[in-house]
């Protein structure tokens, strides 16, 4: 249950002292999915629950984060090991069912390493004689469900839901699947509107998912109830009692669609109010007289990844440029760099787009990168390898605030005319920073509109209000068994009974003349 409430010594936001106060309440974050951004986002949801008062533990998957008094990391071991042999430069991820395939089949391997893994055994075995060590759980459900059995385990405290990667799961657990038919499936490459025939293929590839979603969900429950005992509910119904869901989602990207009032969107979450830069980059991009370009392929995709030869290509391109250029570049065996080029392992990206000297984001795309272009309104070129940035590269393109780069054709002059064409077209960036005026244009800043929610839930005790009967509808019941179909079964054979009627009377008919 609450603790009594204690006025908390430190208020993030001038904004939120208006909110009556939360008690200081101890919060578990549960940030399972092996990829560097999911933890870099949810280990800002546990900083920003910190400074607020709270006690928060985290489990994790990546090393080396923020060390915080009143806040506790576990890092499980063996996240990663699916990568060891993953070519993310391989064109089979264009295809939207091998992306589902891989997703799902990682994400297995990933669970049950972590399942297994010694800091997970640690943090079972100091957590099993407390009866409720946490007033409320915060679960990452993009993957690795059977952790919501910690949520029985530790005594049924109260659950939130949080995703980086769009709205993925979220929509499945709280209730708003139903229009997932009508809107483009994140994998795929589609947006809207859509012909007749992606629809078709939306459709199929909307179905695939769902069937591999619940295969998968079906075996981690399988691993949950391993770890957890027997008698434990499934873990979709655990996900299901959730109060809120955060997604990070936004109507330019996402669509502009219906939502169940337990999803709440949270855009942009992880991008911070700008710092200034470390020394040299503030100084090599405050010199550059004719603007900047930011390079940078994300934490999974590295650019030291690329082959020699596409490495060439971007440097015999940049030495070629009146701009100056940053590439976040991960091995420092690089030689000839070009002096209008400074590359390092590590940039401040946020601080970096916040330049007001760059002109051009060169981008793989991932969702938390191409936000933070949108943010800071920095037309893109975009040279996406897998999962979802695809399909986000195909909307920027078709938005006109990006210029599609192709990594298996690329070729000197592909990329110099897509910098050609975002430096020169003045277009990109007015359109982008037409976007990103609406962007930020936020009723509350994404962190305090999270904050708000989590201790929303900290302080009631119900939240049934926010479910719609929807939530616990199968998809299957949902689209073909609702009461419009029995309704339109029933006229269905209405008409076919009266039509069979009349023939046979018309026969009858004919008989007798
Ligand atoms: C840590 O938590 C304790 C107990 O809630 C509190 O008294 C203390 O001020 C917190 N420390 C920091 C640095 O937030
Ligand atoms: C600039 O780019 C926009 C968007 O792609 C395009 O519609 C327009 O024709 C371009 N203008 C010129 C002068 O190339």
């Amino acid at each position: 249950m609450m603790q009594a409430c204690r006025t908390l010594a430190l208020l993030v936001f001038p904004l939120l002292s208006g909110f009556e106060l939360c008690s200081a309440s101890k919060i578990l974050v549960i940030s399972m999915v092996a990829s560097p951004s999911h933890s870099i986002w949810c280990n800002k949801l546990a900083e920003l629950l910190v400074n607020r008062g709270h006690t928060v533990t985290i489990l994790d998957t990546h090393p080396s984060r923020k060390k915080l008094a009143n806040l506790t990391t576990y890092i499980f071991e063996g996240a990663y090991t699916y990568r060891e042999q993953l070519d993310y430069m391989d064109s089979m991820w264009n295809s939207p069912k091998y992306a589902i395939d891989f997703l799902f089949e990682a994400n297995l391997l990933s669970c049950r390493y972590m399942l297994q893994s010694p800091a997970f055994k640690r943090f079972l075995s100091e957590h099993s004689n407390d009866k409720k060590p946490f007033d409320l759980i915060i679960h990452d459900i993009t993957n690795c469900e059977s952790f919501l059995g910690l949520v029985h385990f530790l005594g049924n405290p109260k659950l939130v839901l949080v995703t980086p990667f769009g709205e993925c799961q979220a929509l499945y657990v709280k209730g708003s699947q139903g229009h997932m038919v009508h809107s483009p499936f994140q994998l795929t490459h589609f947006s809207h509107p859509m012909s007749f025939d992606e629809k078709l293929k939306n459709l199929f590839y909307t179905l695939y998912n769902y069937y591999v979603y619940h295969k998968y969900v079906n075996t981690l429950d399988g691993y949950s109830k391993e770890i957890f005992g027997q008698s434990i509910p499934h873990v979709l119904e655990i996900g299901k009692s959730a109060a809120v869901a955060l997604v990070n989602a936004h109507p330019i990207l996402d669509g502009a669609k219906y939502y169940s009032p337990a999803i709440v969107h949270i855009p942009g979450f992880h991008i911070d109010e700008p710092k200034k830069l470390d020394e040299e980059t503030q100084s090599f991009l405050d010199d550059a007289k004719h603007g900047a370009i930011y390079f940078s392929l994300g934490t999974n995709i590295k650019s030291s990844l690329m082959s020699k030869d596409r490495i060439m290509i971007f440097l015999n391109t940049f030495e070629k440029l009146k701009q100056r250029v940053l590439w976040k570049f991960e091995n420092e065996n690089i030689k000839n760099i070009p002096e209008n080029v400074k590359i390092s392992k590590w940039f401040s990206q946020n601080d970096v787009l916040a330049h007001l000297n760059i002109k051009l984001f060169i981008t793989h795309n991932g969702l938390l990168s191409t936000q933070e272009a949108i943010h800071h309104g920095i037309p893109m070129i975009s040279m996406p390898f897998f999962l979802d940035q695809h399909g986000l590269s195909k909307k920027l393109t078709k938005q006109g605030i990006a210029v599609a780069l192709s990594y298996a054709t690329l070729s000197e002059h592909s990329v110099q005319q897509a910098i050609e064409e975002v430096l020169t077209n003045i277009s990109y960036t007015k359109e982008i920073k037409r976007l990103s005026k609406i962007f930020k244009d936020q009723p509350m800043k994404p962190k305090e509109l999270a904050l708000y929610w989590i201790e929303h839930v900290l302080k009631n005790e119900d939240h049934k209000y926010l479910q719609p009967p929807e939530t616990f509808l199968s998809t299957f019941e949902l689209i073909f068994f609702d009461l419009k179909t029995i309704l339109g079964t029933i006229l269905g054979l209405v008409i076919a009974f009266l039509a069979c009627s009349c023939s046979n009377k018309k026969q009858i008919k004919l008989k007798q003349n």
